[in-house]
């Protein structure tokens, strides 16, 4: 996490891929101390103005992290010449589904209309068996998988489901022929803190 760095992999991924511009790159967690992270938002910020970039965001940052983003984002925007200098948080990724629901940040997330990305919104599959998601799976005759990929999308998140499995790849994509009523959704309203992969959201600012 560095502006020298965050620019340097900008480069670097377009050699390697051969594209001619990213369509998103993310800042991946937020480690690294508030200087590290400015600088490479900037960086971000200067390879989307150069057309390196079309769409710019963060991923695992908590809400301490995304407040100091913003005021960044102001300072930027005094120092580069005006509004929209500083660049604007397009996409964030976090871990989100049932059982990790992170309310403080897409609550952040939807009044400034920063479109979230959820990952492991299968809980890698170690959810399938849960009380809460049997009678779902039951009720609409889908897999646990495709009624935590509808949940997710009924919230307004982007899922982002990943398999080796051919078949799973064609089941995780059958979500649009039904939908999860209101009580569905409630009953997947969980008051429950389970992340199944890190959680960087909650690092001190200096750390
Ligand atoms: N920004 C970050 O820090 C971060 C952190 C973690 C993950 N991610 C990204 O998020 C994406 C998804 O995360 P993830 O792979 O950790 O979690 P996930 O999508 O919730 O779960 C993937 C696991 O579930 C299995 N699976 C897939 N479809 C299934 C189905 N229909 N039924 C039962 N099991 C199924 C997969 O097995 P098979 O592959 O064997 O089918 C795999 O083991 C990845 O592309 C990853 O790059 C980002």
């Amino acid at each position: 996490m560095s502006y020298d760095s965050a620019s340097a992999q900008v480069d670097a991924s377009l050699k390697l891929t051969g594209l001619d511009y990213i369509d998103l790159m993310l800042l991946h967690a937020p480690y690294g101390g508030s200087e590290a992270r400015n600088g490479a938002w900037k960086a971000l910020v200067e390879a989307q103005e150069k057309g390196k970039v079309r769409s710019i965001g963060v991923s695992n940052y908590g809400v301490a992290h995304l407040d100091e983003l913003e005021a960044y984002i102001k300072t930027l925007e005094k120092e580069r010449g005006g509004e929209g200098k500083g660049g604007k948080i397009d996409v964030g990724q976090w871990e989100v589904h049932p059982w990790l629901p992170r309310r403080d940040i897409v609550d952040w997330c939807e009044k400034r209309g920063v479109v979230v990305e959820a990952y492991c919104p299968i809980v890698r599959g170690k959810k399938m068996d849960d009380p809460v998601l049997l009678p779902l799976i039951k009720k609409h005759g889908k897999t646990g998988a495709q009624v935590l990929i509808r949940w997710s999308l009924q919230k307004g998140f982007v899922p982002l489901p990943k398999s080796e499995t051919p078949s799973r790849i064609v089941e995780n994509a059958g979500v649009y022929d039904f939908e999860l009523d209101p009580e569905d959704m409630k009953a997947l309203e969980l008051d429950i803190y389970e992340p199944c992969a890190w959680d960087p959201t909650v690092a001190a600012l200096d750390q």
